[in-house]
Formats: C-alpha cells, structure tokens, sequence
C-alpha cells in the first residue's frame, strides 16, 4: 500500500522566520487559550493514528463527514493496517463503550498536493468499516461551494498545549473559540511576520484565525483538525508559526468551501454504499 511520509504527519509547518520572540509557554496552558471539552461537545471530531508493532499513536485529527469516510489534511493521509481512526471518545486514553476504531482503507489525498505549503493540503479518508452514529459519533456537513465566512469559529484537537512542538499531548480533547478576519486581513497579519518571505497563505484556498492575544492557536498534533462556523466544517488545520501560540501569529486553514466539488466527486465516484 501506498503511504504518504509518515515523517510529516505530526507537524504542523512550522516557519521559522528570523528570531522571534518566543511566547513561553505558561504551565497548565491549554491548548493556547482551549479548554476541556464535554463528552458528546465535538462528535464528529476523531484522532488518527499511525500504528506499529501493535502501538497506536496520535497523529492528527479528522472529522467525520459520512460513516465511512473522514476528512483532514493532506499532510495526515495514511492508509492501510498502520493508520487507524479512533471516533467516539473525549480522552486520548479512554476505553469506554462509546470508542470505535476502524483501519483506514483509502487515502484520497488532493492531486494537487504536494508539500506543506501547498494550499491543496487536503484528504478524505475511506474507511475499511462504517462507524456507528450515536451519541458520541455524528457528521459534520459541509460548507455551501465556496461559502466565503468571517466571524468566530471553534477550534478542536488534541494538538501540543505549549510552545514545545514536540511536548506531550494532552488527554483531553481540547477546543478553542477563535475569530476568523477576511483573507485579505489574513493575507496582511501573516505578510506581517514573514520578513520579507513568501508568503505561503492562499486567499482562496486557505482561512486563518487572528490568534489576536497570546497563547491561541493550532500547534503540532492538531494537523488536520476541524474549524467549525454556523454548524459547517470551514477549516482543515494545516500550518501555524513556531513557537506555538504567539500574539498575532495566525494559524492558517485549508478553505473547505473551496474543495466540495472536490469532495462529492472523490465520494460519489467510488463505490462505497455506505455514503
Ligand atoms: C476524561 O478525563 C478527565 C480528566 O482526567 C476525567 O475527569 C473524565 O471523567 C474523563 N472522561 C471520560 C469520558 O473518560
Ligand atoms: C469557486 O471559486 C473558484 C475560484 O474563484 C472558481 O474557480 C470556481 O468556479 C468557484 N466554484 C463555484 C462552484 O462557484
Ligand atoms: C455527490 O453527492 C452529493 C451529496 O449526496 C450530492 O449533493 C452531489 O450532487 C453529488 N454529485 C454528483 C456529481 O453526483
């Protein structure tokens, strides 16, 4: 089976630009400004996993769009007996009844994905069994074709809770309350602090929070995860600034309205009756 460099899979870009003060990250920080999420808050919210020697870890996250297919990013695309997706839980450790984990069959990254700075930085992953809705395990739907939002939106994964890319994740599913400006102010905030560099953000490919006040934002294990706005998934985390959660350091978001073509043809053409 193909596999898409697990090597990346856990990194959230990290742009290193110059010297930039690094936001030191307090004790006890969660999730950059997050909180604790409630059993059943986030039920289309899963984690998947790159498994060897019988071990499961962490990579990024996904949501569930159909019982047998998950969207994320393209840099989280993994298939075959090592890559699973555990839907149904709130903690990373719990063994609950409400846990469902299934191998991921397919991979269906974009065509025109190919590094992390590309802004196609999206999948769908095609399950090898459907899961099971309750309670715990729902959709959530897409965005109209190139619904363009501004406003709040909510952030959730189990994604570093401090400044150290390489920390411990947290347990509990954590999600933050986030406001996304127009692109073009995303374009400007994150022309602010590249120095001088290309900038990667993609008007109409990507959506960014502002991270307005320190200790806000994605960092490495959210990869992937959803950015949801008036019950629509908007946005696929893919790359942030590092250290995480600095002041006015946004995190950028592969633009889901721009891709439900994309999406529908990738689901309708495969043979799946589970859809
Ligand atoms: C999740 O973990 C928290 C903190 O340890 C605990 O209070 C809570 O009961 C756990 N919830 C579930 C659903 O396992
Ligand atoms: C969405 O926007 C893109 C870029 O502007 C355009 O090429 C595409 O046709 C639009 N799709 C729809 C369904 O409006
Ligand atoms: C694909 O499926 C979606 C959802 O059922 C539907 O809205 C869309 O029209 C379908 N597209 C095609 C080309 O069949």
């Amino acid at each position: 089976m193909k596999k898409h460099e697990y090597s990346v899979i856990i990194k959230i870009l990290l742009i290193s630009v110059g010297n930039l003060v690094t936001g030191a990250p307090t004790d006890g920080l969660k999730i950059f400004g997050g909180q604790d999420a409630a059993p059943g808050q986030f039920p289309y919210m899963v984690s998947i996993q790159n498994c060897r020697e019988s071990t499961c870890k962490h990579e990024c996250g996904g949501s569930v769009l159909a019982p047998s297919w998950i969207i994320t990013a393209g840099h989280c695309a993994c298939e075959g007996p090592q890559c699973q997706v555990v839907a149904g839980i709130l903690n990373m450790s719990e063994t609950s009844e409400w846990r469902q984990t299934v191998e991921v069959e397919k991979a269906h990254v974009h065509e025109k994905y190919l590094n992390f700075l590309d802004a196609y930085d999206i999948s769908l992953l095609q399950l090898k069994e459907p899961l099971t809705y309750n309670d715990r395990v729902q959709p959530i739907p897409l965005p109209k074709s190139n619904w363009s939002y501004s406003g709040e939106a909510v952030v959730s994964g189990w994604g570093r809770i401090n400044g150290n890319y390489d920390a411990n994740i947290p347990d509990t599913l954590q999600f933050q309350k986030s406001t996304v400006p127009k692109n073009d102010e995303c374009m400007d905030l994150i022309a602010a602090r590249m120095h001088g560099q290309t900038n990667p953000f993609d008007v109409t490919r990507n959506v960014c929070t502002d991270n307005a006040v320190p200790d806000r934002g994605i960092c490495s294990g959210d990869s992937g995860s959803p950015l949801v706005a008036e019950g629509v998934v908007i946005g696929l985390a893919s790359w942030a600034f590092t250290p995480c959660g600095q002041a006015k350091a946004p995190s950028a978001f592969t633009r889901v309205s721009y891709f439900v073509d994309w999406i529908h043809d990738h689901m309708n053409s495969t043979d799946s009756t589970m859809y």
